[in-house]
Parts: structure tokens; C-alpha cells; sequence
């Protein structure tokens, strides 16, 4: 576990497959643990920051629950409310952070913006979400795939939507654990080459496959997970009703899932919307462990902290 010990989580494609597994076998550790009624203090006197520039439930809760439930104290920052909102520069902000707290996780749009505060700060940086990628989220959907399927190697994951953060995602992460990975976007909303290429790099080794088209039903065929994600992500919401139109023939709905294996998985990072992306028949149906997915976020979020800080 020292290994991980001052690291930064920017990306997944900075953790070794092995490392990857020793964060998921510790989340799934922890919450059999918990349900166990045994408490872990592991990070007594230690504090996180949480800089949220964009709204969120389930970061903001797995990450202030885990902390509290690892012995530590975690600090609800909202832009609008610390001097970053107001200009105060981001690598000020890591400075500052740096000499009070133990650990930062931060939400924002910019990739760039969550590695300029990692190169200022002197303590460990979490990408809690950014317009690139999402790696909490896929850490908390690998150790849910990992809990009802026993393993990830040669499983063969959907993603159907767009090509943005949870796409480039589940691309490294997937790509690093052996999974194959087929990603189905509408022209224009496909995901970003540099990111599919690094995705292929990680499959040659992992024994992983990846696709990237443009047909959902080819993506979907024989997948043993089927995901997706909302059709406009936080700071897109004035291309709302145009994406509707556009992502309207990548709906994940029963006539869709009837390609995937009988005994697919339905994911989804939340929040969904029924009747958008996804149908009420297929979230809501017998093959979808949403709930799951959303709850493991904390003891995915809490494997990392303990990992990390
Ligand atoms: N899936 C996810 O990150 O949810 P929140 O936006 O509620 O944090
Ligand atoms: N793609 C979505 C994910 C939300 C968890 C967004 O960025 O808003």
C-alpha cells in the first residue's frame, strides 16, 4: 500500500493493471467489512478539500461519507465561495491547500486545470470529474462489474452515447483490465483519438480489445455490460435539445439490449434520464445495477483515499 502512498489520481492511465486491482480488491475489502460492522479509522487527523466547480451527489457524498468513515475531516469547497470563484489563481489555491490539508480532490471542467493544481500542490490530487475524464466514477464501475461477474479480463463492455469523459473512462480503465471496450458515438461525438489511441496501447498489452463506431448495435452485440451516460454533460446544457435529436438513434432501450448477452450488466454513472439516453424498462429493469454501481462509489472512493492519503 505504500507504493500508492502521495500519488496523484488524475487519470487511471497513470496506475499499473496490478495497481488497479489492488484499489478494487481494497474497495470490495472494505465494503464487506463495513456491512460487517467493522469500522476502519484509518486516516484519523487527516483532511480532504473538495473544490466542486460543478454540481454533483454521489462525488460529493462518497468522498465527505468516506472520509468521515476513515477517521478523517473532509471540507465542502464550492467555487462560488473560495477565492478561486473570484480569480485567485488555481496554482495559489494548491499552494495554500498544500500547507492545510492532507489531500484535495477537485471537480472542474478543464483537464488542464486539475493538473496545474497537482504540479502546485504537495499533496495528493483527485480528479473528481472533468470534461476529459471521470476515473472515480470508473474505478467504482470496474469493482461493480469485478463484484457481479467475478472478473474483468475478456469481458466485453458497451458504451453507448457520447464520446466524452465517461467514454475516454471506461476506455483506459477497461483497456488496462483486459476488457474489451466498444464505444458507439454519433459522428462529431466520438471519442477523442488521442485518448483511443493511448486506450489501443493499453489493450496490446492487457490482452484487451477496442472498438470505436459509430453503430450501437455492433457495439452492443454480445456485450456483457452495456453503459451510458446523459446526452448533455454539466456546461453543455444550451446544446440540450440538439443533442437530443442527434444522440436520439443511441437510446439504450430494450430493443438495443435484446443484442447484448442475456446476462448483461446495465450501467449507467448517474444521473440518468428516463426516456433520454436511457429507457425506464431498461434502468429500471432486472439486468440494471445502477444503485450498486452508486453506492460502490464510496468504497471505491474510500480504497482510494486509504491508498492515496
Ligand atoms: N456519477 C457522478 O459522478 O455523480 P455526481 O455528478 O452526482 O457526483
Ligand atoms: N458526462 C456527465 C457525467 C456526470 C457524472 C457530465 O460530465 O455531466
Amino acid at each position: 500500500q505504500k507504493a500508492m502512498q502521495g500519488r496523484d489520481f488524475l487519470c487511471m492511465s497513470d496506475y499499473t493493471r496490478e495497481e488497479l486491482k489492488e484499489m478494487i480488491a481494497l474497495a470490495l475489502h472494505l465494503k464487506k467489512e463495513q456491512k460487517m460492522g467493522v469500522s476502519h479509522p484509518i486516516l484519523q487527523g487527516k483532511t480532504l478539500a473538495m473544490i466542486f466547480r460543478k454540481s454533483s451527489t454521489r462525488t460529493r457524498v462518497s468522498f465527505e461519507v468516506g472520509m468521515y468513515q476513515l477517521g478523517g475531516y473532509p471540507l465542502f469547497l464550492s467555487s462560488n465561495d473560495i477565492q478561486l470563484g473570484r480569480g485567485e489563481p488555481i496554482a495559489d489555491t494548491a499552494r495554500v491547500l498544500s500547507r492545510m490539508v492532507d489531500g484535495i480532490m477537485i471537480r472542474t471542467f478543464a483537464q488542464a486545470e486539475v493538473e496545474e493544481l497537482a504540479q502546485f500542490a504537495d499533496v495528493p490530487v483527485i480528479n473528481g470529474l472533468t470534461d476529459l475524464l471521470h476515473p472515480c466514477q470508473v474505478l467504482a464501475d470496474l469493482m461493480t462489474i469485478q463484484e457481479y461477474k467475478g472478473k474483468l479480463a475478456g469481458l466485453k463492455l458497451a458504451y453507448v452515447g457520447d464520446g466524452n469523459n465517461m467514454a475516454h473512462s471506461l476506455l483506459i480503465g477497461g483497456a488496462k483490465m483486459g476488457m474489451k471496450v466498444a464505444v458507439a458515438s454519433p459522428e462529431g461525438y466520438l471519442p477523442q483519438a488521442e485518448i483511443v489511441a493511448k486506450a489501443q496501447a493499453f489493450a496490446a498489452e492487457s490482452g484487451g480489445e477496442i472498438l470505436v463506431t459509430t453503430d450501437p448495435v455492433e457495439a452492443v452485440t454480445d456485450a456483457d455490460v452495456v453503459y451510458t451516460d446523459v446526452w448533455a454533460s454539466m456546461g453543455q446544457e444550451a446544446e440540450a435539445e440538439e443533442r437530443a435529436r442527434i444522440f436520439q438513434p443511441y437510446q439504450v432501450n430494450e430493443e438495443l439490449v435484446a443484442k447484448a448477452r442475456a446476462d448483461y450488466l446495465f450501467l449507467h454513472c448517474l444521473p440518468a434520464h428516463r426516456g433520454e439516453e436511457v429507457t425506464a424498462g431498461v434502468i429500471d429493469g432486472p439486468n440494471s445495477v445502477v444503485f450498486d454501481e452508486a453506492e460502490n462509489r464510496l468504497h471505491a472512493q474510500k480504497a482510494l483515499l486509504a491508498l492515496l492519503l
